[in-house]
């Protein structure tokens, strides 16, 4: 007899949890009594992972009306929003920009055909202008998140907010109670709970192809030039000033652990440290600026001159004509931010840091943000009750340990056309169709990250720094 028709036969799943045994039940919600049985390989859907239906879709929204929508702050991800709407006009229009670099500002306004009177600097004056939208995309720096959100739901907009909400606990709480006062919508830029290896692994362990999950480890390798160029250099290098790392850049991946256990973490311990990137470590004769004759640069690592003029990354901070030559690279990197030495910046983020969590049910996950990485893709091993799973971002594999088969999953992005380009492992665009979806329909369903599922890992990330500077484990109250 099958187990699944044993414990039918003697009513523990027809009872539900109240008698069942723990180690068969939990508190597992409803779509997820599979995982509370051993994985059974008869359950399996014959064909390869790939053939599987995981849930994931085209690009294209189903709508039932174009909406519009003003993007505030046209910076690098304002303008991945931005691009959506030209990819789909029929669905969705920008018909308002403000940003106060006056390029950047001008770029989405020519792109979209925005009229003069809805092009704004300050987000201040396009909010003194009323509401203008269906929607509002608050793209701006993390200190001004909380503001520019707070008015435009008193003002009667559905916001697509990015990453981190707020810069506290209490504010991103602020923003959960303004969204249910308006009943507005707001969705927060979590932009792996879109992409499709995400929801495939996220699908598989719901199916229970490895069982009961019992123990995740996760790594965000952050890599060592993009280390240099956004948390020791660049907009995030202060915590004071945007947020904590374990915020501003990992907030993804608390929300990854979180949503795939689906179960509510109880506590957590991180630990972790700037051990880098201080004058302490500055070389013997290293001058303020790569570019003043610096006695190391050609073999160091984080060498501004190798990072943006030599390897051509992360130019986009620096609004370079079109036709730029390396003359005009080295010529920022002497009078920005961008140019200085790693061990003489103003950064207090640390480089490397880890966190032990406790959810729901026993379920244990670490953690860990790495800076001192080569460039590559978040890696996630999950260990359950009857096999494992071994994913590197782009493709996993997936044991059962009964059979002893190993099946992969390596479904390409690339072969859905529309997701070819799109960021963030097609997250991006993904997160934008069910965004105009929700706005649409007025359906806050529509999405899997909005502020009321989002702030949860966002509590989680502030509990894991409080960790970090107090040295103590954090129990964590929803
Ligand atoms: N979801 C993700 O994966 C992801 C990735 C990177 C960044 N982010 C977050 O997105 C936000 C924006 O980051 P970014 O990389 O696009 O930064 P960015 O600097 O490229 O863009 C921010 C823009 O805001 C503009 N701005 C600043 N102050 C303003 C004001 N008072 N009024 C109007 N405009 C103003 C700036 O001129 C700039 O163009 C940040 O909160 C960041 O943490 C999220």
């Amino acid at each position: 007899m099958k187990r699944r028709d044993f414990l039918k036969g003697i009513g523990l799943i027809a009872a539900g949890a109240a008698v069942a045994p723990k180690a068969l039940a939990g508190t597992f919600s409803p779509e997820q009594k599979a995982l509370t049985e051993p994985f059974n390989p008869e359950l399996k859907e014959p064909g390869s992972l790939n053939s599987l239906d995981l849930g994931i879709r085209g690009l294209r929204p189903n709508v039932n009306k174009q909406i519009t929508m003003v993007i505030v702050g046209a910076g690098n991800r304002g303008s991945v929003y931005a691009r959506y709407a030209e990819l789909y006009p029929d669905a969705v229009k920008v018909v308002g920009v403000s940003d106060i670099n006056p390029a950047r500002k001008a770029n989405v306004a020519e792109k979209h055909s925005i009229p003069q009177n809805c092009q704004f600097g300050d987000y201040r004056e396009l909010l003194a202008a009323g509401k203008i939208a269906d929607a509002m995309v608050i793209a701006l720096p993390d200190d001004l998140h909380y503001d520019s959100c707070m008015k435009a739901l008193e003002l009667g907009y559905d916001v697509l907010l990015e990453k981190p909400c707020a810069q506290t606990e209490k504010q991103c709480r602020d923003i959960l109670a303004q969204t249910h006062r308006y009943k507005k919508i707001v969705a927060v830029c979590h932009v792996l709970r879109y992409a499709p290896y995400f929801i495939a692994l996220r699908e598989i362990v719901r199916r229970g192809y490895i069982g009961n999950p019992v123990s995740f480890q996760h790594l965000e390798p952050i890599q060592y030039a993009h280390m240099a160029h956004s948390y020791v250099r660049g907009n995030w290098r202060n915590s004071k000033e945007t947020t904590p790392i374990i915020l501003a850049k990992s907030c993804h991946d608390l929300d990854f652990l979180r949503w795939i256990i689906d179960k509510p973490c109880k506590s957590i311990a991180a630990d972790g440290s700037l051990h880098l990137f201080k004058s302490d470590n500055a070389p013997e004769g290293a001058p303020k600026r790569c570019t003043d004759g610096c006695p190391v640069e050609a073999k160091c690592p984080y060498s501004a001159i190798d990072i943006y003029a030599n390897k051509r990354r992360h130019l986009h901070v620096f609004d370079l004509p079109k036709g730029y030559t390396r003359e005009d690279i080295i010529e920022k990197l002497r009078t920005s931010a961008y140019g200085r030495c790693v061990y003489y910046c103003d950064n207090d983020q640390p480089d490397h840091y880890v966190a032990a969590m406790l959810f729901e049910d026993d379920v244990t996950a670490s953690f860990s943000m790495e800076a001192f990485t080569p460039k590559g893709r978040r890696r996630t091993r999950i260990m359950g009750t009857t096999g494992m799973i071994d994913g590197d971002g782009a493709q996993f594999t997936v044991w059962d340990f009964r059979s002893g088969e190993k099946q992969v999953w390596n479904r390409k992005v690339s072969e859905i056309p529309e997701y070819k380009g799109a960021g963030h492992g097609g997250g991006d665009h993904a997160l934008m169709r069910d965004f105009v979806e929700a706005v649409a329909w007025q359906d806050p369903n529509r999405l899997t990250s909005t502020i009321d599922v989002s702030i949860e890992s966002h509590i989680m990330g502030f509990a894991a720094e409080k960790s970090r500077k107090y040295q103590r484990k954090v129990k964590i109250k929803i």
